[in-house]
């Protein structure tokens, strides 16, 4: 009788001795052809996996009694269970429960075609993803892997989340803010150094004043409580002398991308639009400035993302276009369109024009103004990257200055209790405190 097959669809990112149980129990059933989730198919529910796919196949092929890794490109096991008709499917008994639930339900239905069977060890004690997430958190990351985690993510996600952070606790909130929703955990993929919450926070202005120096280390700051990719805001990059300078020390530091804006002269707030004076560089010595910053790059990973002034001015999309295809043209690993129109249509139009010639290259948006549309919208029009640009700083002036105010009008702080986190709990927010 010929043996007897059996599948296993796992992510294998923190492996533990709970997996090899599974794959102890579905090599006993016959033989065994693991069905790896890729990046894309993990990332649609949970966190990017720390490993790479083919980091994670290396693993699993050397374990005893896998016979072969395919891979698995979606959550749904359906398209790889009627490919291969397993007699077995084996999987911890833990996804009964949870938000796994419609997937085994969906394995159940697709392998009683063929009269295939569940089998479902029971889940293994004292053994939590979730504790050994915590635990790698806490070990950090390197440089090399914070990097290339955007690009990562570009090719594995719908849409790249990120939120500005301006100091280390806004940082920590970006690292750590997690909310469960109906479709899942969702929580922010990347850090943005907005050059308008980092010069604001120093009660500064954002026209460049606030210098590298000073910048780096707000900069060092973040980098120091985080895991996640971090974008950096780099104004109009400066000279080319002085930007391929700054690339290398982003990229030295593991930045994965930086911005810069296609404006010369006295840089202010793109949202000030044309309510003050504000030029955008010519295009030949922009382009040029994106080439000699890819030339200065070390490694493929690092990106330089060209931003686009044309809308903020109040010029057309196809005036917005001719850049986007010069900056492309001269090596931009992708474009940002800003815009601080209401409806946010402007940015769908030159969407539809820039997918148009360049469907593959990253689209990053900042839905500042336009602030109604969700990232489903966005990303169905063709954005890759969203970027909540000044959120907690502007969230957390207003708090404060209530407290300011309670506190004035009281002639004590007794009032401005309600609002305050309390000593204990500030005690236990940052890591360390207590040791
Ligand atoms: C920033 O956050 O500093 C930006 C985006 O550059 S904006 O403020 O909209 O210009
Ligand atoms: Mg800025």
């Amino acid at each position: 009788m010929p043996q007897k097959t059996v599948y296993v669809g796992m992510s294998a990112d923190l492996l533990h001795h709970g997996h090899l149980n599974i794959l102890k129990v579905a090599a006993e059933l016959g033989e065994v052809t693991v069905g790896l989730l890729t990046d894309q198919a993990i990332a649609c529910y949970k966190r990017l996996p720390y490993l790479t796919f083919d980091e994670r196949r290396a693993i699993v092929e050397s374990i005893k009694g896998v016979t072969r890794v395919v891979e698995q490109t979606t959550l749904d096991y359906a398209p790889n269970l009627e490919r291969l008709r397993p007699d077995f499917v084996v999987h911890g008994s833990d996804w009964k429960h949870g938000p796994q639930q419609a997937t085994r339900a969906k394995v159940i239905q697709t392998i009683s075609a063929w009269g295939g069977q569940l089998v479902e060890p029971e889940y293994t004690a004292n053994i939590s993803s979730t504790r050994l997430n915590a635990a790698l958190r806490s070990v950090g990351t390197t440089p090399d892997i914070r990097m290339r985690k955007l690009r990562r993510l570009l090719g594995a996600k719908k849409i790249v989340r990120a939120m500005e952070a301006h100091n280390g606790i806004s940082a920590l909130l970006v690292e750590h803010t997690r909310v469960d929703t109906d479709k899942g955990p969702e929580e922010f993929d990347a850090l943005w150094l907005s050059s308008l919450t980092d010069s604001t926070a120093k009660g500064r202005p954002d026209i460049e004043f606030v210098d590298r120096t000073s910048r780096a280390h707000t900069m060092n700051d973040i980098l120091e409580v985080t895991t996640k990719p971090i974008i950096y805001d780099g104004d109009t990059g400066g000279p080319v002398e002085h930007f391929r300078y700054l690339v290398r020390t982003l990229e030295r530091l593991g930045i994965s991308a930086v911005i810069i804006e296609d404006k010369t002269g006295m840089k202010r707030n793109s949202l000030f639009g044309t309510d003050v004076a504000q030029h955008q560089e010519p295009i030949p010595i922009f382009a040029e400035k994106i080439r000699q910053g890819k030339l200065a790059c070390v490694t493929p990973d690092f990106m330089i993302i060209a931003r686009i002034e044309s809308l903020i001015l109040g010029h057309s999309v196809d005036h917005a276009m001719e850049r986007a295809d010069a900056f492309v043209e001269a090596g931009a690993d992708g474009v940002m369109i800003h815009s601080r129109g209401s409806d946010g249509w402007d940015v769908a139009e030159f969407c539809t024009a820039f997918r148009a010639k360049h469907p593959h290259v990253p689209l990053v948006a900042v839905p500042t103004s336009y602030s109604h549309m969700t990232e489903d919208e966005l990303a169905s029009m063709g954005i890759n990257i969203v970027i909540y640009a000044n959120h907690l700083l502007r969230t957390a002036y207003p708090a404060m200055k209530r407290t300011a105010e309670t506190i004035l009008r009281h002639r004590r702080a007794l009032e401005a209790e309600p609002d305050c986190l309390s000593i204990k709990e500030v005690l236990a927010l940052i890591p360390g405190n207590d040791s």
